[in-house]
């Protein structure tokens, strides 16, 4: 059993506990949490050993009757891997910690590259990270990014890829984030740090993104555009990226116009906090023109590295190849929507089925 310690107790760090709990081959060690609210509750309900990020607070957890195993350094002496999902630039203070206790550790997006050894998405560069000391999941629309372009450029080649990346302004609970009512160009610069990053965990690929933020909470929305070597057909891409488990390929029929219905649909299928793991890729939006392939994918910010920090904690212990710990983190999530019926891009007709928004149809 690896003892896993999630340092940062926050949206991603929820949830990457409770995936660890979901393994076979995990347990959670501890988590550590800077505040005694809400989420530190949720923690000590669940069973994890709660431990202080910042030690100076200490005071208000046993002023709040939870009980503290110790501190960041404690967590760090006692687990095999730790997963720090502080917020963006305390992972790197945090680094010099878990290398004092020889843990390796697996960062998030929000930090620079040159945290770790190495940047991370499952589907692009698992065997590099075998054995390093510590790996950077790489965000979580590079992660998307990453798990789009891997399987097209091994099929077809990716000459260049354009992605406009139209980016939720914050997470459910981040009161304080904005726009309101706005849509900004964010980063105003193109290209936004997107493309560059995702060339630290596909360095063949060429992509440039462009980013904008708006008012929603729910999940990102990707218009994407690739330049192909070897220009296939609609459906052969919808094919291949049907066989990707952590690509769920949404059909026309069902009816699921943005990103509020496939919120929806995760909760109606019983998804923790209504997650969706995968990339959602429209299958109706999937178009080839000459060697043009267009398609939007939406993706759900909150939850799409999870897996990822999974299998990333599974290869710094070197106890899994690439295969086995997507099958064994996918089969332990539950990953993989299914929709019920076949022909995720044609109608029962066989005809292209287009689902419009309040009555409209493809001819509108
Ligand atoms: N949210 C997303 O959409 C998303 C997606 C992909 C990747 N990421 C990346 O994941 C990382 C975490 O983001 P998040 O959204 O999960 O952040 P978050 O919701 O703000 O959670 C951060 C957690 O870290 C704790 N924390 C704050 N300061 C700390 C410190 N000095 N030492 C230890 N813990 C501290 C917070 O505790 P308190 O609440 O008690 O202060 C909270 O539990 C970032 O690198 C981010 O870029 C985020």
């Amino acid at each position: 059993m690896l003892r896993v310690g999630v340092v940062g107790y926050g949206t991603i760090g929820k949830r990457v506990a409770d995936a660890v709990t979901a393994q076979p081959d995990m347990t959670v060690a501890g988590v550590a949490k800077r505040s005694a609210n809400y989420e530190a509750a949720t923690a000590a309900e669940r069973g994890y050993p709660l431990y202080a990020a910042d030690p100076d607070r200490a005071g208000s957890f046993r002023a709040a009757g939870l009980v503290l195993a110790g501190d960041v350094d404690d967590l760090a002496a006692g687990a095999d891997v730790i997963v720090d999902a502080t917020p963006a630039g305390v992972g790197a203070e945090n680094a010099a910690t878990y290398a004092a206790h020889g843990t390796p550790a697996v960062f998030q997006g929000g930090e620079a590259a040159d945290v770790a050894e190495v940047s991370f998405c499952a589907r692009a560069n698992y065997d590099e990270a075998v054995g390093a000391a510590s790996a950077r999941v790489v965000s979580c629309n590079t992660t998307a990014l990453a798990r789009l372009l891997a399987p097209l450029d091994e099929a077809f080649g990716v000459e260049k890829a354009r992605v406009t990346l139209v980016r939720r302004g914050g997470d459910p609970a981040q009161t304080g984030r904005g726009p309101i009512n706005d849509v900004v160009p964010n980063p105003i610069t193109v290209p936004s740090h997107h493309g560059p990053d995702v060339g630290t965990v596909l360095p063949d690929v060429p992509v440039d993104t462009l980013g904008l933020k708006v008012p929603v909470t729910l999940m990102h929305t990707h218009g994407v555009n690739v330049t192909l070597e070897r220009p296939p057909e609609a459906d052969e891409v919808r094919d291949l990226l049907a066989g990707e488990s952590r690509i769920a390929l949404v059909p026309g029929w069902l009816g699921v116009d943005g990103a509020g219905k496939l919120k929806d649909l995760a909760l109606d299928a019983g998804r923790p906090r209504g997650d969706l793991w995968e990339n959602c890729v429209w299958a109706d939006s999937v178009a080839v023109r000459d060697r043009d392939l267009y398609c939007f994918q939406a993706v759900h910010q909150e939850s799409d590295v999870v897996p990822e920090s999974i299998d990333a904690v599974r290869a710094l212990a070197g106890t899994a190849t690439a295969a086995e710990s997507v099958a064994r983190t996918d089969a332990a999530l539950g990953m993989g929507l299914s929709f019920g019926a076949p022909g995720y891009g044609d109608g029962p007709t066989g005809r292209p089925v287009s689902v419009g928004v309040d009555g409209a149809t493809a001819d509108d």
